[in-house]
């Protein structure tokens, strides 16, 4: 563990109480913040449910269970649970003016020393960066769905993110058993400019009636080892986010290899964004 040990996650989403679990089970004192207490609630409780299955394992014991728990505090105000902080690592939604808002706070409100990073999946660190009057401690931190099992961690780079910064950075996520992965800061990093453009010309295939979803994604799964196929992929991811990085590459790129599908983006607008409403690519029950 290196001395950023006072952690602050912004957002209890998948990405954020995923984060603030991961922290907490290799010792790190952690405090979830989130405006609203039903998303506050629902990741804590998605917390205990992961937690269970690695108790179920046998991976984690009854005591690490309970202490790692009591390493998690929750909050809706940011500005009294930063005033400590060593790392704050922003998952919120995928909007940049939402995001750079809250780096703008951050600045204002977290201790001078404290590195400031963000989750997104491709907006750009550079631009989040100049919502702060010290862009040199901001850096992304990009971590996989689900994060306590992904081994990676994507690093961002920004134009003026410090060596410094980046240097304790990549301690930190190592120190959480994490592979790191440093990226320039170029639209969806390396991650998403890859998987994305994978995910949409499944959709693609879809649509014009290349194969059933069932076919694009056994074939994916099985002809290429990958564990999920990209149409059950982007279910897991949210459609929504994945219309949203598309076009983030689409408009940051330029080219229009990386345009979103027209299935993908009526999908979205039906309300149907994957497993999280009950109906993406396929239908889920509960
Ligand atoms: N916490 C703890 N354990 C978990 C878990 C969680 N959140 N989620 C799943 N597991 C465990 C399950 O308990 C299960 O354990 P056993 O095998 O011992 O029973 C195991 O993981 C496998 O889970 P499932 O049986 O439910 O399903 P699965 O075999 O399909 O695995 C998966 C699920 C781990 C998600 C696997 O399908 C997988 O790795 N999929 C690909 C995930 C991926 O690509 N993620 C990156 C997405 S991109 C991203 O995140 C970045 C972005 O910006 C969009």
């Amino acid at each position: 563990m290196t001395k950023k040990n006072n952690i602050v996650v912004v957002g209890a989403g998948t990405m954020g109480n995923g984060i603030a679990q991961t922290f907490a089970m290799k010792g790190h004192a952690v405090a979830m913040v989130d405006l609203d207490s039903t998303a506050l609630e629902r990741g804590m409780a998605n917390i205990e449910k992961s937690l269970g299955r690695f108790l179920k394992k046998e991976l984690m014991d009854q005591d690490s269970l309970d202490a790692t728990l009591v390493r998690i505090t929750t909050s809706n105000e940011l500005t009294s649970a930063v005033k400590d902080a060593d790392l704050v690592i922003e998952a919120v939604v995928e909007n940049e003016k939402v995001k750079r808002a809250i780096f703008t706070q951050l600045d204002a409100e977290a201790p001078a020393d404290a590195i400031l990073a963000s989750n997104t999946s491709s907006i750009s660190i550079t631009r989040i960066a100049q919502a702060c009057s010290n862009p040199e401690r901001v850096i992304g931190m990009h971590f996989m769905n689900p994060v306590p099992l992904m081994k990676l961690v994507e690093i961002i780079k920004g134009e003026r993110t410090s060596a410094a910064t980046l240097e304790t950075t990549i301690l930190l996520a190592e120190s959480l058993g994490k592979v790191v992965g440093i990226a320039e800061d170029y639209p969806g990093f390396i991650a998403n400019r890859i998987l994305m453009p994978m995910i949409n010309e499944a959709a693609f295939a879809l649509m014009e009636g290349v194969g059933t979803r069932e076919a694009i994604d056994t074939t994916m799964k099985l002809g290429c080892n990958f564990p999920m196929g990209p149409l059950a992929l982007a279910d897991f991811i949210g459609l929504d986010i994945c219309v949203s990085i598309l076009d983030v590459l689409h408009q940051g790129l330029g080219d229009p290899k990386y345009r979103c599908c027209p299935l993908l983006r009526r999908l979205v607008e039906a309300g149907k964004c994957g497993r999280k409403s009950g109906e993406g690519f396929y239908p889920y029950e509960g």
